[in-house]
């Protein structure tokens, strides 16, 4: 049988079609493939924990779903939804190939040997996560406040590492935040007024405020002092002319 044009057309609309979902596949989740390739590269995996599950060699769709630590949207779509990679006895830096995991939602990197600060534009590598686990490892540093423009954070554990330095106020403006740590730190000022127990704030250098002893404030209170002491200059003032005026007209009436 011969293949008219309208035939040829469904036949190339059929081609396009099968086509489409590989495209995607190629196009929509090769940063994350990326990603893991990179966090891979940048860490040191001195257990060979990583080595071993984290094999690229023979990519087929969704096969970074079997990862070791790796949550997928779905299973069959390699879109990375969470990274559970506690205690794997990882060394390195805090992995900026998380950039290209760009729909991941949880990072759980607890109880590793990570080490530096937490980096400034955290908030540009891992915007959408929800839950940020880097408990137990050696973060040092400043927490940068930048983490406040990870607005989607409700959980967010940075006990037991090395940080030093104020805990940013801005953390304040995350709304969602419900589990929040910074126990076991060099950390030191006021916790900002975001509600959260004394034990998430236990054992650090000068921390105070909130839930804790109350912060030694000598210049908030020599402002009192001082705000104190023009208001009762106002009124000794006020009542001084009062008296005056008072005598001044009483003598007026008197000694008329
Ligand atoms: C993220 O992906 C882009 C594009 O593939 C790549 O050029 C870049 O180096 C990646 N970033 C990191 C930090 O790995
Ligand atoms: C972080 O969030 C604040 C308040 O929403 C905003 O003003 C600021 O521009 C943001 N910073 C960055 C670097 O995105």
């Amino acid at each position: 049988m011969l293949l008219t044009g309208r035939d040829l057309c469904n036949v190339f609309l059929a081609g396009v079609f099968l086509l489409l979902p590989s495209c995607r596949f190629i196009s929509g989740v090769e940063s994350d493939i990326n990603c893991l390739r990179s966090i891979k590269a940048s860490l040191e995996d001195p257990l060979d924990m990583l080595t071993s599950s984290w094999d690229f060699s023979n990519p087929t769709e969704g096969f970074i779903c079997n990862f070791q630590g790796i949550e997928c949207w779905h299973p069959y779509e390699s879109r990375v939804l969470n990274i559970k990679l506690a205690d794997l006895g990882l060394k390195g830096q805090f992995p900026r190939g998380l950039v290209n995991c760009t729909s991941l939602t949880g990072l759980d990197l607890s109880s590793n040997s990570l080490s530096r600060s937490i980096p400034g534009d955290i908030h540009k590598l891992i915007p959408y996560v929800m839950s940020l686990d880097l408990s137990s490892n050696s973060f040092s540093g400043e927490i940068p406040n930048t983490i406040s423009n990870c607005t989607f954070l409700n959980v967010l554990k940075l006990d037991n590492n090395k940080l030093t330095g104020q805990i940013p106020p801005e953390l304040g403006r995350l709304s969602r935040l419900k589990v929040f740590s910074v126990a076991n730190n060099q950390l030191s000022g006021p916790v900002p007024t975001f509600a959260a127990g004394a034990d998430s704030y236990a054992n650090n250098r000068r921390l105070c405020g909130g839930p804790l002893k109350n912060c030694p404030s000598s210049s908030q209170n020599k402002n009192d002092l001082v705000r104190v002491f023009k208001s009762y200059t106002v009124v000794m003032l006020g009542a001084l002319g009062f008296g005056i005026g008072f005598v001044f007209s009483f003598s007026f009436f008197v000694f008329r």
